[in-house]
């Protein structure tokens, strides 16, 4: 069933932001948008007409790593214009979230809680209150999102799901910029696996790491018929969560729960996806969580796991690019994630080395279909990761 054909009400109708909030949140996307597309662009060329050269004529070579490309680059001012304006504005997002949060906090619980007792589409939420939520989750605001992912404030909370699905729209543009899909991550995912496998049907969907589970709605467009499951350890961003999916007719099974314990049986999954998730996590903690997806998975299933690229698989200046975040964006666990050799990590939690994979596909929002056969045949490259593209890296088992 597609969202308006569902009666069940959208509960981000109740995010009203004033008309000066909205010029604000406007303003911040069209801030931040500014720094990591056409700064960025400045920022590369700064560095190879005058922090490399100096870099160069100091050591006799090139920096090989992302920390001397950083420290190539310290004093440069208009790299740290460009810090500044990214920490700001990825702080101002959210605080210029909070009011109109806060205002219809009531209303918004109570929807979520009714939708949560109806199930109109047949979705589930199991909340675990005695779970213990990692200490690299409560330890410190991840991304400067204040209450990180998990905070819950009164009874039912929805807030901090709220919080972030907005805070992610302005950060995003989903404002300013009204073509773009939240879900464009699942959508090229999903699109990806049905040019790639046309004979692949999933019985059973996993979404690790799902929060609102905006990117595992579309794979139940690609595949309406699987069964669709979605864990994470916030309780208010699943409420949420569930409140969104059964709006948008989708049935999701929406449980509470510490990736690094997934309790499903062996082999109950045919497709295990999960994006943005694997970064924010100690690598022991993913180590443990790969294992699982192994255990989990059934003969002939998929795992898809969108996240940045690793170090190895970048140049200098694309490392120090994505792990400006670890030492300006409380994102502790970024730059020790992306120095792991994946299929390394694949393998030692069990999967065969010719099973695995990395590829980056194109989001599909802004690729040329046309071109896709052209794609997958390796005569055209998908566009960069975060510049129309998506790195994944997964495995497929026989
Ligand atoms: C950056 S968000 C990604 C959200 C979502 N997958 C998306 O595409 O937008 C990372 C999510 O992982 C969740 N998370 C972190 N550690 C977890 C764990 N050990 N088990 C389950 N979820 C976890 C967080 O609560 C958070 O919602």
């Amino acid at each position: 069933m597609a969202a308006s054909e569902t009666s069940v009400p959208d509960i981000d109708d109740l995010y009203q932001p004033t008309h000066d909030e909205r010029s604000r949140h406007d303003f911040i996307s069209v801030l931040r948008n500014f720094a990591k597309r056409d700064m960025r662009d400045e920022m590369e060329h700064r560095f190879e007409s005058t922090a490399r050269p100096a870099f160069e004529s100091e050591h006799g070579r090139a920096p090989e790593t992302g920390r001397e490309v950083a420290a190539a680059m310290s004093g440069d001012l208009y790299y740290r214009f460009y810090s500044s304006i990214r920490y700001n504005s990825q702080e101002m997002m959210y605080l210029h979230t909070m009011d109109p949060v806060e205002r219809k906090l009531p209303e918004m619980i109570e929807m979520a809680r009714r939708i949560a007792e109806e199930r109109p589409t047949g979705g589930s939420l199991e909340l675990n209150p005695d779970m213990e939520i990692p200490r690299y989750v409560t330890a410190l605001d991840i991304h400067l999102a204040p209450g990180c992912f998990h905070s819950e404030y009164v009874e039912d909370d929805v807030a901090q799901g709220m919080l972030l699905a907005q805070g992610g729209g302005v950060a995003f543009g989903a404002n300013v910029h009204r073509m773009r899909d939240a879900g464009g991550v699942g959508r090229s995912i999903g699109y990806y696996l049905t040019q790639k496998y046309p004979d692949f049907r999933p019985e059973r969907i996993l979404d690790i790491g799902t929060q609102s589970g905006k990117n595992l709605l579309p794979y139940l467009d690609f595949y309406p018929d699987a069964e669709a499951h979605a864990v994470d350890v916030g309780p208010a961003t699943l409420r949420y969560g569930h409140a969104k999916a059964e709006h948008a007719g989708k049935a999701v099974h929406f449980r509470q729960m510490n990736a690094e314990h997934l309790d499903y049986p062996d082999q109950h999954f045919d497709l295990i996806v999960s994006s943005f998730f694997f970064h924010e996590l100690p690598v022991t903690a993913t180590k443990k969580i790969l294992a699982h997806c192994r255990r989990l998975l059934r003969p002939g299933g998929i795992m898809a796991h969108m996240e940045l690229p690793p170090q190895n698989q970048c140049d200098p200046y694309l490392n120090f690019y994505w792990d400006w975040d670890t030492r300006n964006n409380n994102e502790p666990f970024y730059e020790k994630f992306r120095s792991q050799d994946f299929f390394d990590l694949m393998t030692e939690a069990g999967f065969e080395r010719e099973s695995c994979f990395t590829t980056t596909v194109p989001d599909v929002g802004t690729f040329d279909k046309e071109l896709y056969p052209a794609f997958l045949s390796g005569e055209v490259e998908a566009p960069l990761h975060g510049r129309g593209g998506w790195f994944i890296f997964g495995a497929k088992i026989d």
